[in-house]
């Protein structure tokens, strides 16, 4: 079931017309589908049912307090990686015993913001953050729970900017290290040991890397549980691929992710935590844009639109492909044309797309951008002073705005002359 289809011609979120969002928010904006949502959460909840497991949406992906709130009603959990998604993740209604914290370099504001929440569990990924930890949460006289994010040396991902299990990669305890680390934290007055974190990288497309990670994982449990440490959750991170469109590898389903885990975790007796992002995220959403200009080059036409890198910055950064379609359906017979689709912004990275095989387009037109809901927004930057672009939310035929346009005069008053030339 996809909720952006054609309806009587043209495209739709769920029952919303997008040439009407298109109308009455402007372009370019963002469009979520609560449904889509709904959906991928439920599904990957539903292949654990049954079994103990907190599913701390990676909020990194989408952070919008909009699409939190929705998968905070179902029960999601987070995933953040700083105060500001802490706050975010709390503002949504995301209980603070359900959120885990996550990332390489939390600062001390960061560690008590989460402590005085009284988070889940925070994933330490060094000795010297370990220490700053119990010296934090010494002076608010409480104890730190922790898990480690170790690093497997497992080779995964969809590219090397996201791949992030290797020993070369600046994520997680050295795997050599990871038991000297336990011992270490259990000397420490104001750490509970609470569990072990692993996470390898995004846009996986296969198994066979987590199932590594896992086992290896296991064994280091058994280990560290023969060494006196009570090890209560496994949390094996997010990096579910999703399809994209293109003829890249399809991943699995959830439902196999879910079985393999079930499979290699069964007998435990862990919670198991998962950090799923793009998964839940990243197909509920597109960027829909207008098209300012068809431009005749030497040997190729330019649809120069009126996204750029600022508002999706993945084509530049990853060479990602996202599927491109037009809004208004094209008939049964019309012509295919080769585009290269572009933003305005002044870097020839400034590339959606070359080559493109896409029917005829003209100026005025609407296209969409899919699988944009994650990593899109969240990735977004004001570079060339372009406003960040609203974002929408759809639910069935109710559509809301859940972040707005900036005003130029907004972007303009956070700034300052220096007194030195105003005065
Ligand atoms: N947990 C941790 C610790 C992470 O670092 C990440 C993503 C996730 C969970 C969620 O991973 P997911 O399920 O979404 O794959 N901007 C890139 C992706 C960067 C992923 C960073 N970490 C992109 O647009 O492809």
């Amino acid at each position: 079931m996809r909720h952006f289809d054609f309806k009587d011609g043209e495209m739709f979120a769920e029952d919303v017309a997008l040439s009407e969002i298109a109308a009455k928010v402007g372009t370019p904006c963002y469009v979520y589908s609560s449904a889509t949502l709904e959906r991928h959460f439920n599904v990957f909840a539903t292949s654990f049912k049954g079994t103990k497991a907190l599913i701390a949406y990676s909020v990194k992906a989408n952070s919008n307090i909009g699409v939190l709130a929705t998968l905070a009603k179902l029960g999601a959990g987070a995933d953040v990686v700083s105060g500001g998604e802490l706050a975010r993740a709390l503002t949504a209604g995301i209980p603070a015993s359900k959120i885990v914290f996550s990332g390489v370099g939390k600062t001390e504001n960061e560690m008590r913001a989460a402590l005085t929440a009284g988070i889940r569990v925070f994933n330490l990924e060094s000795l010297p953050e370990l220490y700053v930890l119990n010296d934090v949460a010494k002076e608010l006289s409480v104890k730190a729970p922790i898990a480690f994010r170790v690093n497997p040396d497992v080779t995964a991902g969809g590219h090397e900017k996201i791949s992030t299990g290797k020993k070369e990669n600046k994520f997680g305890i050295a795997w050599s290290h990871a038991e000297r680390a336990y011992k270490e934290a259990a000397s420490l007055s104001n750490i509970e040991i609470v569990g072990v974190d692993v996470h390898i990288g995004s846009q996986i497309d296969e198994l066979a890397p987590f199932e590594a990670a896992i086992s290896k994982v296991k064994d280091l449990i058994t280990r560290l549980r023969a060494q006196g440490h009570s090890i209560r959750s496994f949390d094996i991170g997010g990096g579910l691929g999703i399809p994209y469109g293109d003829n890249s590898k399809v991943p699995p389903p959830p439902a196999d992710y879910g079985a393999m885990v079930k499979r290699l975790t069964q007998d435990m007796d862990v919670e198991m935590i998962f950090e799923p992002g793009r998964m839940i995220a990243g197909n509920a959403g597109i960027l829909l844009t207008k098209v300012l200009y068809v431009k005749e080059g030497e040997d190729r036409k330019f649809l120069i639109i009126d996204a750029a890198m600022n508002d999706l910055i993945r084509p530049a950064l990853y060479e990602a492909y996202h599927e491109i379609e037009a809004v208004k359906a094209p008939g049964s017979a019309y012509d295919e044309q080769s585009y290269d689709v572009v933003g305005p912004i002044c870097e020839s990275g400034d590339t959606f797309t070359k080559s493109r095989e896409l029917p005829e387009t003209k100026a005025g037109e609407l296209l969409v951008m899919h699988s944009a809901g994650a990593y899109g927004a969240s990735q977004s930057s004001q570079y060339n002073t372009r406003p960040l672009i609203p974002e929408v939310l759809v639910k069935g035929e109710a559509f809301e705005v859940i972040r707005e346009r900036p005003t130029i005069e907004e972007i303009l008053k956070t700034e300052r002359i220096p007194s030195w030339i105003s005065s």
